[in-house]
């Protein structure tokens, strides 16, 4: 029998669901699936994972980033291969997007074991921290960090409390001061692979449990901040206000209207906070994020451009302030031609008819593909939903994953 046959026997079905369960009950009970880095919650789901790492013989590691690293040898004297996702979840987030990439790993490093295969390469299994929009305003943290993209503009943003994200990382047992040291280089990781949810319609529309992914969207963050009047509510006159939260309201309109021009972008404003947001005060200060994706860098650079075009005109015509400054960028990427091709391969030798998508979300995937090849697969979201408590893949269609990112681990290991 060659590996390629015994894949069939991946993964264990009830060991990957039990393990699934068990990390969705490390969320808050009262905001579930919410499990925000640096928190309690997330400390007891990556202690968890690390029991199991050691458990299945992987030598562990938490690097300077904060990534939790599980490492199997290999054959041979090769830059590992690395598997990863992320334990972290957006506040009311679901049980799947992120931890299910993780814990694929872990059951193939099991799966391996028993079928007795050695790679050619070391495998790392990698749960990347913070993944998701931060309190630090950064997203991606631990794969920025692996892969150099971390700054020390970055690791001094603070918090609402005023700590910085080098002071939480290091209370979670990261060395901030390593980062930049430590950071592989291109050539340090033969290939990446992650599988994930789609956290889009296509897939479950189409009843169609796997896709290989093509490219992953680029993301860029403003931080607008709209600098009004506060005032006494019942004595100011209309027209002698400066109304902060007014103008952001009418940034956000116009934000919509220029984004939903563009064929192939999206945007958000999902975060808004008003000063001093009270019902008798002139709201004197908002804080807002937007956010613009696009598989197109020139449609990011237009939409930013009309953005903050449009912020000046507001800002004049209201006879306030509009200061508006890149939080974050990260640019589209593509996938790495031969790991869309393995990956695609690996998807319809496990489902016929396996599709081959590009990423509306943003992944670790797209900070490691500035210093390796990336691939990634997608299982379904049910009524495409993502970032909701209502998240849901059935555990048939993770286990379709797990066993088409185990055959595009095994194609991996010979052609890189
Ligand atoms: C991550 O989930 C993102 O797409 O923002
Ligand atoms: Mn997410
Ligand atoms: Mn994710």
């Amino acid at each position: 029998m060659t590996h390629q046959d015994l894949i069939s026997q991946i993964p264990a079905i009830d060991r990957l669901a039990a393990d699934i369960e068990t990390m969705a009950a490390f969320t808050d009970p009262e905001h579930p699936f919410t499990r925000r880095p640096f928190t309690a919650f997330f400390k007891q789901g990556r202690q968890w994972l690390r029991e199991q790492m050691a458990a299945s013989g992987l030598a562990i590691e938490l690097d300077a980033a904060g990534n939790l690293i599980g490492r199997r040898p290999g054959q041979e004297d090769l830059p590992p291969i690395l598997i990863g996702s992320h334990t972290d979840t957006v506040a009311g987030g679901g049980r799947f997007d992120g931890v299910i990439g993780v814990l694929a790993g872990l059951e193939i490093v099991r799966c391996l074991d028993e079928l007795s295969i050695l790679l050619r390469h070391p495998l790392e299994i990698v749960d990347f921290l913070a993944e998701e929009p931060t309190d630090f305003g950064v997203s991606t943290v631990g794969s920025r960090g692996m892969s150099g993209n971390l700054t020390a503009e970055m690791l001094a943003q603070t918090d609402g409390r005023g700590v910085t994200l080098a002071e939480a990382l290091l209370d979670l047992g990261g060395r901030p001061a390593d980062i930049a040291a430590e950071a592989r280089l291109p050539g340090d990781i033969a290939a990446y692979l992650e599988m994930h949810i789609e956290q889009g319609p296509v897939l479950h529309q189409r009843a169609i449990p796997l896709a290989a992914v093509t490219g992953i969207v680029g993301i860029r963050r403003f931080s607008v901040v709209v600098e009004g009047e506060a005032n006494h509510a019942g004595t100011t006159p209309m027209s002698l206000r400066k109304d902060a939260l007014v103008a952001a309201a009418r940034f956000v309109i116009d934000a919509e209207s220029i984004i939903r021009a563009e064929e192939n972008a999206v945007g958000t404003v999902g975060y808004l906070k008003v000063v001093p947001n009270m019902a008798n005060v002139v709201p004197g200060r908002v804080e807002l994020i937007v956010e613009m994706r696009s598989i197109e860098p020139e449609t990011i650079d237009g939409i930013g451009q009309e953005l903050q075009h449009r912020a000046r005109e507001i800002a004049q015509a209201r006879g306030i302030a509009i200061s508006v400054s890149r939080l974050t960028d990260a640019a589209p990427v593509q996938a790495d031609p031969r790991l869309i091709e393995i990956a695609t391969q690996a998807c319809r030798e496990t489902a016929p008819g396996a599709l081959v998508l590009p990423s509306g979300a943003g992944h670790d995937a797209t900070q490691i593909a500035t210093i390796a090849p990336v691939g990634m697969i997608f299982v379904p979201s049910r009524g495409g939903k993502s970032h909701t408590p209502k998240e849901w893949t059935d555990v048939a269609d993770i286990a379709l994953g797990v066993q088409a990112l185990a055959r595009a681990l095994l194609k991996a290991d010979v052609v890189f």
